[in-house]
């Protein structure tokens, strides 16, 4: 819990070259000290994560950005309108950034995390610290500290519990390498059409053509991630006869609480369809359906844009196969 003598040990642990997990507005994550390349070793062990998928340094304060990267004019006004919260920039590297964090890339990834307890933690470390989502690698991404120790009790020796996650869908991800030509890796909280408002130009999403051809590739944007256990397929809409016809052992996932059909293999993943409720409690409900043991996942599609866009990156992802 975060009390100040709690805070107080975790921070001398990160300096130690320790991991903990932290909780973060988006999801958990599983912090080190990013200035050392053991400490970061020890959490790609613990995730079981592999070497060519680089984590994101995370700082308290906008001093420390030029520390860790290069700076843009189009970085400095993302982060003057969305610092502190839920928006990472990849941008040139500086050289005390090992290598181990950026998976040998001349770039990294950085973001400066709105969530109090960890905000207090990163000031006392006054170390930028990297962390990746605190889960075994390729499962769906936790929102509470109950998530953490399930996925990495046996692995990791602290956790610093901050309650249930605000946001429940990890961080926008903006490409800024080239500030002319902003890219969306991976959609987020931060919706594109607030990002193109302070850019003022049009914003890609997706990976751009050169970057798939390219060896380094991160895995982390690879289509399968944030996998539920369940085999799961994704649906436009799904219409009760669909689940009349199917067997019991199937689990269906709505957007809002369908009026129509009920069971325990209906799920919904907010009473009204609100969208900051729904991802809230998207990763949860994934678990809840691999804890139930059903046989397949159906997934309905949320409509719209902003949140819409980042939920459904999710759900395709727990979809696609290998
Ligand atoms: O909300 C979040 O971003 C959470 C919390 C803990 O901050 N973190 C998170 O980390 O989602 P992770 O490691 O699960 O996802 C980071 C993503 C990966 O897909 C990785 O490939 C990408 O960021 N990434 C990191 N550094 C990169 C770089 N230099 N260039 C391109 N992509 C990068
Ligand atoms: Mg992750």
């Amino acid at each position: 819990r975060g009390t100040p003598r709690n805070l107080a040990r975790l921070a001398r642990a990160l300096q130690a070259g320790e991991v903990v997990g932290v909780p973060t507005e988006t999801v958990y994550g599983l912090a080190g000290n990013a200035l050392d390349a053991a400490a970061c070793r020890r959490i790609f062990r613990a995730k079981g994560r592999p070497a060519n998928d680089p984590l994101i340094v995370h700082i308290h304060s906008l001093r420390q950005l030029p520390e860790v990267a290069q700076p843009n004019e189009a970085a400095l006004a993302l982060a003057q309108a969305f610092w502190p919260g839920p928006l990472t920039l990849v941008l040139p590297k500086q050289p005390i950034i090992p290598d181990v964090v950026s998976s040998g890339l001349p770039t990294v990834a950085v973001r400066m995390p709105s969530h109090p307890l960890f905000r207090r933690l990163l000031k006392q470390t006054a170390l930028p610290l990297a962390a990746p989502s605190a889960n075994p690698f390729g499962y769906v991404s936790p929102t509470s500290a109950a998530h953490v120790v399930a996925g990495l009790g046996t692995k990791i020796r602290h956790v610093l519990d901050g309650g249930p996650c605000r946001i429940g869908v990890e961080s926008t991800i903006v490409d800024l390498r080239d500030p002319r030509r902003p890219r969306i890796l991976r959609p987020g909280a931060i919706t594109r059409a607030q990002i193109e408002g302070v850019l003022r130009r049009r914003v890609a999403a997706g990976k751009s053509r050169s970057d798939e051809h390219r060896a380094q590739v991160s895995p982390g944007l690879l289509t399968r991630h944030y996998s539920p256990r369940t085999p799961a397929v994704l649906h436009e809409e799904i219409r009760p006869a669909a689940i009349q016809r199917a067997p019991k052992s199937e689990a269906w996932v709505f957007i809002t609480r369908p009026t129509d059909v009920r069971g325990k293999n209906i799920f919904w993943l907010d009473p009204r369809g609100d969208l900051r409720g729904a991802a809230r409690r998207l990763f949860h409900v994934l678990r809840e359906v691999d804890a139930g043991g059903f046989t397949r996942v159906h997934l309905e599609r949320a409509r719209g844009d902003g949140l819409a866009e980042a939920i459904n990156d999710r759900l395709q992802r727990a979809a696609a196969r290998a």
